[in-house]
């Protein structure tokens, strides 16, 4: 068994616990919040609560993308980097996954922000907010086979290695 990386298991850590926080709140907001709050709230009490919840909901956003991006690039770069891993498919795989989850950021900031470009994404949150749930779940999936793609490659190069060992040593 080989030594325990910290720094990476700790970046893993932050970055599933804030993928957890992030998409956890994004479907309890699609499925649970807006649904009760539309079916009992008046439309004046509904958009006060809307506005509460947005304001807050905005720093676990800000929070949630910004250590996403920082873990991501630690991930990255402890793990996917050459010579580490084979560049394909793994780093083709990861350009989907990153393109994604730029669209991800994106839709989730505009919700939770206050700019009025977006007032119209905001007054069709139920719609947007199913796209980002459905991007997340894509991009989760696509991050489980990119853990198995660099572990498929890690046991080929260690086989390789080993039996490049075994069929060098010298006849006894
Ligand atoms: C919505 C955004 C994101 C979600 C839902 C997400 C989800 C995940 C999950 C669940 C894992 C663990 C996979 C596993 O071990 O089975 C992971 C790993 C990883 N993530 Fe993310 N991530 C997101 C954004 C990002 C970003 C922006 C980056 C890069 C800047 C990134 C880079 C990585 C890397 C390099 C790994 C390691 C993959 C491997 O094991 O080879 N992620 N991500």
């Amino acid at each position: 068994m080989g030594e325990i990386d910290v720094v990476v298991l700790v970046s893993r850590w932050l970055h599933i616990g804030a993928v957890v926080v992030a998409i956890g709140g994004a479907a309890f907001l699609r499925f649970v919040l807006t649904p009760a709050a539309s079916s009992t709230l008046s439309e004046e009490d509904n958009n006060r609560l809307r506005e509460a919840v947005r304001a807050r909901w905005n720093k676990f956003v800000q929070g949630c993308v910004g250590l996403l991006l920082l873990t991501g690039g630690i991930n990255f770069a402890m793990l996917a980097m050459p010579p580490k891993i084979e560049p394909m498919p793994y780093h083709a795989i990861f350009g989907i996954k990153f393109f994604a989850a730029m669209a991800v950021f994106f839709i989730a900031s505009g919700l939770a922000g206050k700019s009025p470009a977006f007032d119209g994404m905001r007054a069709k949150s139920k719609k947007w907010l199913s796209l980002l749930l459905f991007l997340a779940a894509a991009i989760v999936l696509m991050s489980g086979v990119l853990a198995q793609v660099r572990s498929a490659g890690k046991s080929v190069s260690e086989t390789t290695e080993s039996v490049a060992a075994t069929t060098s040593q010298p006849d006894q």
